[in-house]
């Protein structure tokens, strides 16, 4: 496992949610330039990852190229490494992407040397055109074992080249995959299908992923897919439970808005310090939930210290009270909480504690004893 390249869940950028097929050279030199000035390198976000419709054709020796939209990828490379950030590429283990450009079958190792070349940091290898030989195999179990031969032969195509390369499994939970994707050197596996920025769907992702904290640590981690910030289709309540469901579950923050055009609230939010530090919290362990009475969830992550960063879920449109036992969280009585997101400390709490939470929002609360 390549421990060194996530020893945090990874944060960046990636193009799909906002821009789909619409991407190229300029809006990556773009999004770059707003990473940095936004302020959003210097509160963490590193990799600038290019999803697919960047793949041209092969040559006659089989070597990738780009097409039209991304003239040289070398010097993007560079460019993006001149701003102190990473970039990151997209394939799939088929003959076609999801997209239906050109895939890595049958060359990966050329692929992953192609990527080094070039400077890439981080791969998203997307299952989509694997399924034909997949259902081809007859059994689920052959089935298995073509997914993961898959994935364990561009693990060590890329870890041939001799260059960190984060390693993106992108294949929506197929077979429990975080039963399995250490074993062929994921650093992160998407847990679900694609997000979209709706509420209905944001939350039907972030609050399936209720049981799966064991299977991530340093190194490797559960993606419930990237984030729908600022692509308004949620309000800012709507975000901030996205935010905060994703740094519990410590989550990669793979940021899917137009970094160029955000708004000085989109801003604030993807760069709120408390928030991100959650997330990146150096223990490395995913928070989960701890309690559930109707549309009231409160989930819980255990930070380095002794800590506990606490979330208080609202599913419902309409403001309810919610009441929390502390206790339910390692605390032995009262504690001490700050409020994430407006920023203040709340001083001493009772053990049993009631509060509002708007509709379909969040109470982030990081609590010590
Ligand atoms: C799949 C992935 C998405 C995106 C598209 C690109 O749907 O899950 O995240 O990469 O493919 O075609």
């Amino acid at each position: 496992q390549q421990k060194a390249v996530a020893p945090t869940p990874p944060m960046g950028w990636n193009s799909w949610n906002h821009f789909r097929g619409k991407v190229d050279d300029a809006t990556i030199r773009s999004t770059a330039e707003a990473m940095v000035s936004s302020g959003m390198r210097d509160a963490g976000y590193v990799y600038v990852n290019i999803d697919d419709t960047w793949e041209g054709e092969r040559d006659a020796q089989g070597n990738i190229h780009s097409n039209e939209k991304f003239p040289d990828m070398k010097a993007l490379a560079d460019f993006v490494h001149s701003k102190g950030l990473k970039l990151g590429i997209y394939s799939s283990p088929g003959a076609k992407t999801c997209a239906k450009f050109e895939g890595s079958l049958g060359h990966e190792q050329q692929d992953a040397n192609t990527y080094a070349a070039w400077g890439i940091d981080y791969l998203k290898y997307d299952l989509c055109g694997l399924r034909d030989q997949m259902k081809a195999a007859g059994s689920a179990e052959a089935a298995h074992k073509v997914m993961f031969d898959a994935y364990m032969k561009m693990h060590d195509a890329l870890r041939a080249t001799g260059r960190p390369i984060v390693y993106s499994l992108c294949q929506y939970g197929v077979d429990s995959v975080w039963a399995w994707g250490p074993q062929v050197g994921g650093n992160l596996w998407r847990t679900t299908g694609d997000i979209n920025d709706k509420y209905a769907r944001m939350a039907e992702i972030g609050f399936s992923q209720a049981g799966l904290s064991r299977f991530a640590g340093p190194g490797h981690w559960n993606d419930p897919d990237m984030l729908e910030v600022g692509n308004g289709g949620m309000s800012a309540e709507e975000y901030r439970t996205h935010m905060s469901l994703w740094a519990i579950l410590a989550a990669p923050l793979l940021a899917g808005n137009d970094l160029s055009t955000m708004t000085e609230e989109t801003k604030a939010m993807l760069t709120n310090r408390d928030v991100i530090a959650v997330d990146q919290d150096p223990g490395g362990r995913q928070g989960d939930r701890i309690d559930a009475e109707g549309p009231i969830e409160v989930w819980a992550r255990p930070l380095e210290g002794g800590a506990v960063a606490i979330g208080i879920f609202n599913r419902l449109s309409v403001p309810l009270e919610a009441h929390v036992n502390f206790r339910k969280a390692g605390f032995a009585g009262d504690v001490r909480a700050r409020d994430l997101w407006r920023g203040t400390d709340l001083g001493r709490l009772p053990a049993e504690y009631s509060v509002q939470v708007p509709g379909h929002g969040v109470i982030f609360l990081r609590v010590t004893k």
